[in-house]
């Protein structure tokens, strides 16, 4: 059983517990933030929070888990404000992607960037990987944007390749990679984060 917990000046990630289905339904319960993610319904129900943490707790009871999403919580209050993962971990190839969210009212405040500080840190140092992948709708100029912010690279872009759930939308999409190497390099300008 995995017990990770990753610490920053104002978050921790960790494993979901089951009453946080509340916070998850306020976050992703928002348009705004499900019409850019992939798989999320709309509108998002009691019944999809509560079944998405159980599915999540189950992922983390995994000895070798494929998947390891942090839900995001706020010191200040207590509260989740967001989720963080690392998906499809291949420890083979050293190569994993990753996807997020954080709640609208809690936007622009560098939160996420904070989160990915860590999340990178783990993956490179603690994960072992060389690679992280992220894919971003085109239009997500936010999430774009914080791609670029964190040393990803942009590799290319997909036409055509992703339907939110949410929205209906079939979208092309951009994919970034960033290299153990390239957070090394990028990682001393996040000093006020550390
Ligand atoms: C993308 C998202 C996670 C960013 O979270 P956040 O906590 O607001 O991000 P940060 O405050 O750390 O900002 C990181 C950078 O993103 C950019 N950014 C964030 N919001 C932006 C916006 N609305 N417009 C343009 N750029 C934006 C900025 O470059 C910012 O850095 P800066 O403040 O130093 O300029 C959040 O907007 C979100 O949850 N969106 C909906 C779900 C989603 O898109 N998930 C990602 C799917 S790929």
């Amino acid at each position: 059983m995995l017990d990770i917990k990753l610490e920053t000046k104002r978050l921790i990630l960790r494993k979901p517990k089951n009453s946080d289905w509340k916070d998850l339904l306020e976050g992703v319960g928002e348009y705004d933030v499900a019409k850019m993610l992939l798989r999320v319904p709309y509108p998002y129900k009691k019944e999809d929070a509560k079944k998405f943490v159980n599915k999540v707790i189950k992922e983390w009871k995994q000895k070798e888990p494929a998947n390891i999403l942090f839900f995001i919580e706020l010191k200040s209050e207590k509260k989740v404000i967001g989720a963080i993962g690392i998906h499809k971990i291949d420890k083979f190839s050293g190569v994993g992607t990753t996807g997020s969210w954080i709640n609208k009212k809690y936007w622009r405040n560098g939160y996420m960037t904070e989160a990915k500080i860590a999340v990178n840190d783990f993956a490179f140092n603690k994960l072992g990987l060389i690679r992280l992948t992220s894919k971003v709708f085109k239009e997500n100029k936010a999430s774009n944007a914080t791609q670029s912010k964190m040393g990803y690279k942009l590799e290319g872009l997909m036409r055509k390749v992703a339907r939110s759930l949410a929205s209906g939308r079939l979208h092309d999409e951009y994919v970034y990679g960033l290299l153990k190497e390239d957070w090394k390099k990028v990682k001393p300008k996040f000093k006020s984060f550390l």
